[in-house]
């Protein structure tokens, strides 16, 4: 299994792969809409030449107390294709990518999803740091890992994602 940043050759199969994971289109067009925009990043999981999982990031903005240029990233979204799920190709998606997000000089990264999961790579319920989310959700499935301990220490606030993610 190969975690590799993704090319133009693979986005056709990156859309797949989202459509196939969530059961519908919308993630999909999400990351078709934002890939290519100002700090986002995207990696795939390949598997002998086919892509088999996603992992998008997006730059979000901290509204509240906060180092204006805290570089902060939002996970989103996450997929594997249903009949490569429950073999550690997420886990390695997210480890490879968070890496790769840190030497890019990422500070922190955020994401709204299953909160069995995120904890098993330190991510902790936002509302621990000071964060809410923009969005009406459960505390605990808002979460936040910092790359840089303590890069959160000072702020506080609403973290609002890109506009196109208010259309999914
Ligand atoms: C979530 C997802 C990316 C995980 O990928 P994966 O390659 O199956 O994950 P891993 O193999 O690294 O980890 C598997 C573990 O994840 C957990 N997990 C997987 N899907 C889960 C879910 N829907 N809810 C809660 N936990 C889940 C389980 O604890 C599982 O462990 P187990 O096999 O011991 O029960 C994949 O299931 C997927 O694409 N789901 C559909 C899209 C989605 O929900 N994306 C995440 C949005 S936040």
């Amino acid at each position: 299994m190969e975690i590799r940043a993704e090319r133009s050759e693979d986005i056709s199969a990156v859309h797949k792969v989202n459509v196939a994971a969530f059961e519908r289109e919308n993630e999909a067009d999400l990351v078709d809409r934002l890939r290519g925009l100002a700090d986002t990043f995207s990696f795939v999981a390949v598997e002998v030449d086919r892509i088999v999982g996603h992992i998008f990031y997006s730059p979000v903005k901290i509204e509240g107390k906060c180092a204006d240029k805290l570089f902060v990233l939002g996970l989103a979204p996450l997929a594997v294709l249903p009949d490569h799920q429950r073999k550690g190709i997420g886990a390695l998606l997210i480890q490879h990518s968070l890496e790769a997000c840190a030497q890019l000089g990422c500070k922190a990264v955020v994401v709204l999803g299953h909160p069995e999961y995120y904890p098993k790579f330190g991510f902790v319920p936002a509302k621990e740091k000071g964060l809410r989310c923009e969005y009406t959700v459960p505390d605990e499935v808002f979460m936040v890992l910092e790359l840089e301990s303590d890069a959160l220490k000072q702020c506080s606030g609403t973290i609002k994602y890109r506009s196109e993610f208010g259309e999914v």
